[in-house]
């Protein structure tokens, strides 16, 4: 999931639905001391774990990923890392998401979407002018994973 991310760069990442922080763990591994990830994340309980990890690069926010455009009207990203069940959202609700997203990416920005379906892909295809494919083969049941590029 994360291979498509250039960590040798001074970047900015925000991960949606980082849940117990299994991705959230490898991203503040990987990235140099300049760089910074935000979280956002539903889950109180989550947040209070993910807050426990005590990371100068990290932030976390307990809020909705449907308010992207209005938290973070200042900020921009490089990456948009998303492990949130997109396929199983009312339509609304992702059209606001990806609305979000797409406001919040820098140009050359990335949005990376983890999931475990093609259900996703027209949606993406309709936000995004390139939307790439892989499989995360490691995963059981096997996983893909979206790069998408404005
Ligand atoms: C499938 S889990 C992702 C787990 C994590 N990425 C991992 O690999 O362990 C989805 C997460 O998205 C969170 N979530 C669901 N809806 C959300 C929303 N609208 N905004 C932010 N987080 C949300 C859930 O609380 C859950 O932690």
């Amino acid at each position: 999931m994360l291979k498509q991310i250039d960590f040798s760069k001074k970047i900015s990442i925000l991960e949606l639905g980082p849940g117990t922080g299994v991705v959230t763990k490898q991203i503040l591994d990987k990235i140099t001391s300049d760089s910074n990830l935000v979280c956002l994340e539903l889950n109180e309980q989550f947040c209070n774990d993910l807050a426990e990890l005590k990371d100068k690069n990290l932030e976390v926010i307990q809020g909705s990923a449907e308010d992207i455009g209005d938290l973070f009207k200042t900020q921009s990203f490089d990456y948009v890392v998303s492990g949130l069940p997109l396929a199983i959202f009312k339509k609304a609700c992702v059209n606001e998401i990806l609305d979000g997203c797409v406001s919040s990416l820098k140009e050359e920005g990335k949005y990376i979407q983890f999931q475990y379906s093609l259900a996703s892909k027209k949606t993406l295809q309709r936000y995004f002018s390139k939307v790439d494919l892989s499989l995360a083969a490691v995963n059981l049941p096997p996983a893909v994973v979206y790069t998408c590029s404005l």
